[in-house]
């Protein structure tokens, strides 16, 4: 069952608000319909608001047709009675996103000129206003965009920079609009208490890949799925965030939390001592191979005159269970990953590594374990007490697991007996 906490805590933080969305006139204007179709599916109320340049690029149908609200371009046009327009949209909005923004609106916004609907309500807003710049790799550096970019964000404006690729004018470098995933992240980061301010958590995440020879490996399911979920949900909640990660195809929707890659158990073995005594937490979601061939080998094993061939492995190093043994007041949670005897394994586990929280889950069952968006996991703790989650996504898994966290991080500073500056 989820507590009052994990109601207010779990699940996107863009369910039933009011959101404008400004639309100015670059080539990444169709990217705003994408935009909007994924606030909307998060349970937002978007209103969308277009410069007439915009209009040149994507008709205001389309976006009509996915907010099921009017659009707004016109400066004097009544809505709600004998209110004008962008006064009633202003006061119920709880966020403004401008995406694209081009230099030209960034421009007008930092210099005070309020000449058409969009720049008029952006004046008229005492909400967050999240800019998601767009234009020619050149213009983004140039010293005047630069200017008003600075000027914009001492003022409290928001950003998501532009990302790094091909441009539409044919040039290469950065100046694309951010990938609509990590606007929406933004977005939700804006939406969320920072509750994790000042702490530092360590991740790990993945599968690990132990060479047979150059074009083989032992491996298992693991996408790393669980573990970025882990790593976003506790930076969007304030905490500084290291990312140690196996191999996989996932990119974190955010650029604020520095990944270590790694490809073998004892490469991870290495990060994770290298670093894990900078860190409060320590939260071990990856899939480490237990096993590693005993002697790998440099050229490839030809199939030729073989019948089949038998493999030596031996053992990697433990890396949560050597954590167990340094780990001092950090606080260690690990993951069990079982098929049965789900919670005399996963207890066995906890007990064994020295754990304060293992997460157990049946890798059986449908819609939960390796792959999949969702989970479904049992949350335990040293004093025995077992709190069974129902199937939901990873990133809820994610917020309840740091939810648990927390109350030991606060118990613990209760308790102590020292004031925090002792020394
Ligand atoms: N783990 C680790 N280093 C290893 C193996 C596992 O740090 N060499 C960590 C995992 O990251 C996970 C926890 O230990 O947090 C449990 O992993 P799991 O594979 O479920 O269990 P094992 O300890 O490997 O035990 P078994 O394979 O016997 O179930």
């Amino acid at each position: 069952m989820m507590d009052q906490d994990d109601h207010k805590r779990s699940g996107s933080k863009l369910k039933g608000r009011e959101i404008i969305l400004g639309v100015t006139g670059g080539i990444a204007a169709y990217k705003a319909v994408e935009l909007l179709r994924e606030m909307v599916k998060r349970g937002a109320n978007v209103h969308v608001v277009m410069t007439k340049n915009a209009m040149k690029f994507v008709t205001p149908l389309t976006f009509q047709t996915l907010s099921g609200h009017p659009v707004l371009y016109e400066m004097f046009r009544l809505l709600e009675g004998s209110r004008i327009g962008h006064v009633a949209m202003s006061d119920r909005a709880e966020l403004m996103v401008i995406a694209p923004a081009t230099a030209n609106i960034l421009g007008k916004i930092a210099n005070g000129i309020a000449d058409d609907l969009l720049t008029t309500m952006v004046m008229a807003m005492d909400v967050p206003v999240l800019f998601a710049p767009s234009m020619n790799v050149k213009m983004w550096h140039s010293p005047v965009v630069q200017h008003n970019v600075a000027k914009l964000k001492s003022y409290g404006y928001h950003f998501v920079e532009p990302a790094e690729g091909d441009l539409a004018c044919g040039s290469m470098g950065r100046g694309r609009l951010a990938e609509i995933p990590e606007i929406v992240e933004k977005i939700e980061d804006i939406f969320t208490p920072k509750d994790l301010k000042g702490r530092r958590i360590l991740v790990t995440a993945g599968p690990t890949l132990e060479a047979i020879d150059p074009v083989r490996y032992i491996t298992n399911p693991s996408t790393g799925k669980m573990g970025y979920s882990v790593a976003k949900m506790a930076r969007r909640r304030g905490a500084e965030v290291l990312l140690i990660s196996g191999p996989t195809d996932l990119t974190l929707p955010r650029r604020d939390i520095p990944i270590i890659r790694v490809k073998t158990a004892r490469e991870m073995y290495e990060a994770v001592m290298d670093h894990f005594e900078d860190y409060d937490v320590i939260i071990k979601t990856a899939a480490v191979a237990d096993f590693r061939p005993k002697d790998s080998s440099r050229s490839k094993i030809k199939k030729i005159s073989r019948n089949g061939f038998s493999l030596e492995l031996e053992s990697n190093p433990d890396i949560l269970a050597e954590l167990g043994r340094r780990k001092g007041s950090r606080i260690l949670v690990g993951f069990a990953a079982e098929t049965d005897q789900l919670l005399e394994n996963a207890q066995e586990k906890l007990r064994q590594k020295n754990l304060d929280i293992i997460v157990a889950n049946d890798v059986t069952q449908p819609g939960a374990g390796f792959g999949t968006d969702t989970n479904i996991v049992k949350i335990i703790d040293q004093s025995g007490r077992v709190r069974g989650l129902p199937l939901m996504s990873k990133d809820i898994v994610a917020d309840i697991i740091l939810n648990e966290i927390l109350k030991l991080l606060k118990k613990r500073e209760d308790q102590s007996p020292w004031p925090e500056d002792w020394d």
